[in-house]
């Protein structure tokens, strides 16, 4: 049984579609990522998934039961991180984990013995008894992970999981979110970070405007997408440098200050960047990144 199936998903609001026959059927045990600019519909879908509000046209099942008739069952095996924190700001961490853990119909002392091991999840041993109120930003958004698991859930559903964590504390949460993937968990995340859904997404769907655009696992998509070596190109004198290098490489995009070469050669523009001191490069592989760029396009939505 898939955890999350999705079919001919449609929603409107003011007239407009912002989730547009989208299809979903996530694999049991895997992470699979929804990818997308500002508004093309991620959270809309995942609010969708969830049966927090109802779809104009199409199916859904969430751990084999119906939506929207059975949301609230179906929502008892499932572990939330929203994109913005709705933690109680008058209660303390081991307050809002035990309030939250009763939705659930878990008993008080069930929820005391798993708050240790949330809290170590998210890097909080120690802060039981702090005030919501006395927590950094990072904090409360790792309280917020470490609440989604308090129902010990077979999927979890993140938005956006990431947003305003230090780099310690990602790779923090991205050991714990490897460790649930592990355990035969199944997430489904969206995140703006590439290297993080590089690193923990088995499938990614690139979405814009409420539609699929491209799906395959992060190799996959760089392979189908984008040629191998991306060079960097930077610096006093790019104008006139650029029109040398357009026969050397096969797509050049300039993006700001910064020129683009897409090549399966490059050491033949690396050479002819020898005779340009004053410009500056960095050559590295190909990324998800750059495939999120050709296929979205660079201009700033919203
Ligand atoms: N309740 C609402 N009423 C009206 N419009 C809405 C509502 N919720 C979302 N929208 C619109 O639907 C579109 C998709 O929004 P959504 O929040 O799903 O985007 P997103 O992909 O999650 O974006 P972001 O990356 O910025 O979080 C946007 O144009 C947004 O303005
Ligand atoms: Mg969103």
């Amino acid at each position: 049984m898939s955890p999350l199936s999705l079919r001919g998903l449609t929603k409107s609001y003011g007239g407009q579609r912002v989730v547009d026959g989208f299809d979903l059927e996530l694999e049991p045990g895997r992470c699979h990522g929804l990818l997308g600019p500002n508004g093309a519909g991620k959270t809309t879908t995942l609010r969708l998934a969830l049966g927090l509000i109802e779809a104009d046209a199409g199916t859904l099942e969430l751990l084999g039961h119906a939506l929207p008739a059975e949301a609230k069952l179906a929502r008892r095996r499932v572990g939330v991180v929203p994109q913005v924190d709705s933690l109680d700001p008058d209660f303390t961490v081991a307050e809002n984990l035990q309030t939250y853990g009763r939705y659930f119909g878990l008993s008080a002392k069930t929820i005391a013995e798993r708050i240790p091991a949330l809290l170590d999840f998210a890097g909080l041993a120690g802060k039981a008894d702090a005030p919501i109120l006395t927590l950094s930003g990072g904090m409360k958004r790792r309280l917020t992970l470490a609440r989604a698991l308090v129902n010990d859930p077979d999927l979890v559903i993140l938005d956006e999981p990431t947003t305003g964590l230090d780099p310690q504390a990602r790779h923090l949460i991205w050991q714990g979110l490897r460790r649930l993937i592990a355990q035969g968990k199944t997430l489904l995340l969206t995140t703006h970070f590439m290297d993080e859904a590089e690193r923990l997404c088995d499938v990614i769907s690139v979405i814009d405007h409420g539609r699929v655009i491209a799906r395959g696992s992060p190799r996959e998509l760089i392979a189908g997408h984008i040629e191998p070596h991306v060079v960097e190109v930077f610096g006093e004198g790019l104008d006139e440098w650029k029109a040398c290098v357009s026969g050397l490489c096969r797509r050049c995009e300039q993006a700001g200050e910064t020129l683009f070469c897409y090549t399966d050669d490059p050491e033949k523009v690396v050479a002819e960047l020898e005779a340009a001191p004053g410009l500056r490069y960095l050559h590295r592989p190909a990324n998800l990144e750059d495939v999120f760029l050709k296929i979205t396009g660079r201009d700033l939505r919203d």
